[in-house]
C-alpha cells in the first residue's frame, strides 16, 4: 500500500467512526431534542481541545448475529480535553450506535479513560445515553459494568466524578452514576430507573410513566438521587462548568483561589434585621448566604430536594467554601432523614477534596414523627455527626438563631470539631426552646399555681432570660465570637485566613463505618 493509500484508509475509517450510527439515527436523536455524543463533548470542552481515544475499538460479540454487526466507536466516545483550561477525561455514550448499549469493549474504553483520569489527577465526566447492558453480549456486558463500578469506587475521593444523564440510564447501569459525586439530569431527556414502567406494572400492578418514575425532576425533587436539574443540554453544560470552577482537580490539589474585588469588610445592613424578633417567624436563609458570598454569588446544589437544608458553594475572598445551612423557611429548619443524607454526603465530598466548610445554624431540632423514627432518623441523623466529626478541613460554625439540643451538635458544634464558632446576638444555644423547657422543668409548679397561664409565661420568660442567648455557650468557650451580624463576612474571612494551614490527623485505620 502506498503512503497515500494508507492515509486514505485512515481517513475512511475515521469518517465511518465519526458518522456514528448514521444520518437517520442522528436525525432521530436531534428530533428528540438531544445532541449526539460528539456534539455534546464539543459543547462541553474548550474549543478544539478534545482528543478522542480508541476510535477503532471493535466488539467481540458473536451471538445473535453480532459478528456481522458494525458498531462504530463501540457506541461510546472517550478521550480528554479541557474545560476553562483544566484537563478532564470523559466518555459520552452514542445512542445512535446500538442504542449506546454497553458491551465488553464499550466498558473497556470507559475503564481506560477512568484509569487515566485517576493517574493524571483530573476530574472525570460520564455522559450517559444508553439502553444499558448490551443484551447480545450477556455476561460480558455485565462484567463490563462490574469493572466500571469498581473503578468508580476506587476513584471516589481521589478525583471529582460527575455523571450527566442525557438519555436512558436503566437497570444496573444507574449504579455508575450513583457511585459518582454529582448527577446532572436534563428534563424530558434523562431518565434513570432500576426497573422500568412495564416491569413495575407486571410485578406490582402500579402504573407510572417513565418520566414520573425516573425523570429529571423526580430524581431532583423526590428521590434525591440527582443534584442538578437542567431544562436543556446547554444549561446542563453551563452548570457542569460552574460546578467544576469550585473544585480542585484531585484530592491533593490546592484550591483555586480567585482574585476577589469584593471588600473583605463589606457590611450588609440587611443582616441586622434578617432574623425576626418573633422566634416563630421564618426568614430565608438564602438571603443570609448570598449576603456573605463574594459578589453575592452562591451555587446551590440539590435545590429541589430536602429544602429544609441548603448546600452549595460560594467564595469568601476568592476561596471556595462549602456551605451547609438550615432553612427556617422550610419545616422551620428541622433536621430529618433526607436533609441528613443530603448534607452528610456533601460534607464528606468537601472533606475529601480539601474544601473548607461553613455551617450556618438555625434549627429547632430533629423533626418529630413516627415516619421519621421508623424511617431510621437515628441512623440517618448519625451520618451528620459522623461526617462532621470525621472532617479535617477547616470548619466554621455560624449560629444565627436557634441551635437546640442534638440538632445543635449535629450542625458542626464545637464539640464535633468546629475550629471557629461564631454567634449572632440573636443566637439561642440551649437544650431546647423556652416553651418546651418551661413545660417540662416547671410542670408541677405551673400546674399547682393559682393562675397556671400566668405562671407558665413567667417561667418561659425566666428560661429565656437564663438560656435563650449565646452567652451561656460563650461562657464555656463553645462560641468563640459573638458578633454584630453585619460584620459576619469580615469575621468569616478572617477565620478562614487563619485556618488555611490547619492540620489535623485521625487514628490510622482501614476505614471507618459510617452508618449508611
Ligand atoms: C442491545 C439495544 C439495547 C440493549 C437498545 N438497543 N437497548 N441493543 N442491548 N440493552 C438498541 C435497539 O435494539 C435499537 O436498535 C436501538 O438500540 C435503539 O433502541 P430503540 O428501542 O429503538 O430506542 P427507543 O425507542 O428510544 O427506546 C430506548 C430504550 C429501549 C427505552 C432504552 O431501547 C429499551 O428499553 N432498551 C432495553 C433496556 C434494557 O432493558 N436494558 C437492559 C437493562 S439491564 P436498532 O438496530 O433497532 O436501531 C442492565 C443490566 C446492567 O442494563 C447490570 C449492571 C449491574
Amino acid at each position: 500500500m502506498s503512503r497515500e493509500e494508507k492515509l486514505a484508509r485512515l481517513a475512511a475509517k475515521r469518517e465511518k467512526v465519526l458518522k456514528g450510527g448514521g444520518d437517520s439515527k442522528t436525525e432521530k436523536q436531534h428530533k428528540e431534542g438531544k445532541l449526539t455524543a460528539r456534539e455534546r463533548i464539543h459543547k462541553l470542552l474548550d474549543q478544539g481541545s478534545f482528543v478522542e481515544l480508541d476510535q477503532f475499538v471493535v466488539h467481540r460479540g458473536i451471538e445473535f448475529g453480532m459478528q456481522d454487526v458494525d458498531a462504530p466507536g463501540e457506541g461510546v466516545v472517550t478521550g480528554y480535553g479541557t474545560i476553562d483550561g483544566r484537563l478532564v477525561y470523559l466518555f459520552s455514550q452514542d445512542f445512535t450506535v446500538l442504542g449506546g448499549s454497553l458491551g465488553e469493549m464499550h466498558a473497556a474504553k470507559i475503564c481506560k479513560v477512568m484509569d487515566l483520569a485517576v493517574k493524571m489527577g483530573a476530574p472525570f465526566i460520564g455522559i450517559n445515553d444508553s439502553g444499558g447492558a448490551r443484551i447480545q453480549e450477556g455476561i460480558d456486558a455485565l462484567n463490563g459494568y462490574g469493572k466500571i463500578f469498581k473503578q468508580n469506587t476506587f476513584a471516589s475521593g481521589v478525583i471529582p466524578q460527575i455523571s450527566v444523564i442525557m438519555g436512558p440510564c436503566a437497570g444496573g447501569a444507574v449504579y455508575s452514576p450513583a457511585l459518582t459525586d454529582f448527577i446532572f439530569m436534563v428534563n424530558r431527556i434523562g431518565q434513570m430507573y432500576i426497573t422500568g414502567p412495564q416491569v413495575i406494572k407486571a410485578v406490582t400492578g402500579e402504573e407510572v410513566s417513565a418520566e414520573d418514575l425516573g425523570g429529571a425532576m423526580t430524581h431532583n425533587q423526590v428521590s434525591g438521587n440527582a443534584h442538578f436539574f437542567a431544562t436543556d443540554e446547554e444549561e446542563c453544560m453551563n452548570q457542569i462548568k460552574r460546578l467544576l470552577s469550585f473544585l480542585p482537580s484531585h484530592n491533593l490539589d490546592s484550591l483555586s483561589v480567585w482574585e476577589s474585588n469584593d471588600p473583605v469588610d463589606r457590611m450588609d445592613e440587611m443582616l441586622q434585621t434578617v432574623v425576626p424578633d418573633d422566634p416563630n417567624k421564618a426568614y430565608n436563609m438564602g438571603d443570609v448566604i448570598t449576603a456573605l458570598a463574594d459578589n453575592r454569588e452562591f451555587f446551590e446544589i440539590q435545590p429541589h430536594f430536602a429544602q429544609n437544608i441548603i448546600i452549595g458553594f460560594l467564595r469568601l475572598h476568592g476561596m471556595p467554601v462549602g456551605v451547609i445551612a438550615n432553612q427556617p423557611k422550610v419545616m422551620a429548619g428541622c433536621l430529618d432523614i433526607n436533609c441528613s443524607d443530603k448534607a452528610s454526603r456533601f460534607i464528606r465530598f468537601c472533606d475529601a477534596f480539601g474544601i473548607p466548610l461553613l455551617t450556618i445554624v438555625d434549627t429547632p431540632g430533629y423533626l418529630p414523627g413516627v415516619g421519621q423514627e421508623h424511617g431510621g432518623i437515628i441512623r440517618h441523623g448519625a451520618k451528620l455527626l459522623y461526617a462532621y466529626s470525621e472532617a479535617t478541613v477547616p470548619k466554621i460554625q455560624l449560629i444565627t438563631r436557634k441551635a437546640y439540643g442534638g440538632a445543635y451538635l449535629a450542625m458542626c458544634a464545637k464539640s464535633l470539631g468546629a475550629d471557629m464558632a461564631i454567634a449572632w446576638p440573636s443566637a439561642q444555644i440551649a437544650v431546647m426552646g423556652a416553651q418546651g423547657a418551661a413545660n417540662i422543668v416547671f410542670r408541677k409548679e405551673i400546674e399547682g399555681a393559682e393562675n397556671p397561664q400566668e405562671k407558665r409565661k413567667e417561667k418561659i420568660a425566666d428560661y429565656e432570660e437564663r438560656f435563650s442567648h449565646p452567652y451561656c455557650a460563650a461562657a464555656r468557650g463553645f462560641a468563640d465570637l459573638v458578633i454584630e451580624p453585619e460584620r459576619t463576612r469580615y469575621y468569616l474571612i478572617k477565620s478562614l485566613e487563619s485556618l488555611v494551614t490547619k492540620r489535623e490527623s485521625r487514628p490510622g485505620k482501614k476505614h471507618g463505618n459510617i452508618p449508611v
